[in-house]
């Protein structure tokens, strides 16, 4: 009988695989857009991808939010004794490194969009309120941020791809199984 404590909720681990799918598309799609198209050749292409990137990663803002109560009500299992003080802080780390991501790249995204001049759309459906107005000065500054973060969370990403992969199949203990199933 396995202890209960070794695993993530059942909550957790779908709010973790839902905004891990999501984070990732955008991701993507945002760098796509980014590095591989520009409005002088790709003109309305890259606006359409640019409008998708923004309906998929609007979407975090309301998990993350939800994420973050889950968390905090629901502690996360113990990381295993074989890993040394030294890399169970560096996971921590690298975790509240990765929540902040969570918030940082919807929210400077937003402000990007709104200083612009353009709306923040959700799946489609609605727009977020307009917390700000155009504004070019708030541009120079969102901009870059969110180009920078967004470079840093796909470096963080590697990494904590390969950690999860490392743990299970060379350490082969139960970090990653601690975010897929429950205890038997
Ligand atoms: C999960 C959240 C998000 C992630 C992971 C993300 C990621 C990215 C990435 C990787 C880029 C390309 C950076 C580059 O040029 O190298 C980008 C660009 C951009 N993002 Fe986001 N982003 C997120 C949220 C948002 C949101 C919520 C908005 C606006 C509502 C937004 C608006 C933009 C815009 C306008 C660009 C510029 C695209 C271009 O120049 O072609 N992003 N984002
Ligand atoms: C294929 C992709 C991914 C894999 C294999 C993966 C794997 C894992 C695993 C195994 C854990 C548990 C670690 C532990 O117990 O110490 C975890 C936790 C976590 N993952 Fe991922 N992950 C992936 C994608 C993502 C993405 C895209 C994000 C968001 C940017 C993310 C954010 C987090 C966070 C914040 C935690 C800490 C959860 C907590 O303790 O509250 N993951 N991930």
């Amino acid at each position: 009988m396995k202890n209960r404590s070794q695993y993530y909720t059942r909550t957790a681990q779908i709010l973790h695989w839902l905004m891990a799918i999501i984070f990732i598309a955008a991701w993507i799609i945002g760098f796509y857009s980014g590095n591989f198209l520009s409005y002088d050749v790709d003109g309305s292409f890259k606006g359409t991808v640019i409008t998708l990137h923004k309906n998929i990663a609007t979407v975090i803002i309301f998990l993350v939010v939800v994420r973050i109560f889950w968390r905090y009500t629901h502690p996360a299992p113990e990381l295993p004794n074989t890993m040394s003080p030294t890399m169970k802080r560096l996971a921590h780390f690298g975790h509240l490194a990765l929540y902040f991501m969570l918030l940082a790249l919807p929210i400077t995204g937003c402000l990007f969009s709104w200083s612009a001049g353009h709306p923040a759309p959700v799946l489609y459906l609605f727009n977020l309120p307009t917390l700000i107005s155009e504004n070019p000065e708030i541009t120079a500054i969102v901009k870059p941020l969110h180009i920078y973060i967004s470079w840093a969370a796909g470096i963080l990403l590697a990494g904590h791809i390969l950690a999860a992969l490392k743990h299970h199949f060379i350490d082969k203990d139960i970090v990653l199984v601690s975010m897929t199933k429950q205890p038997k």
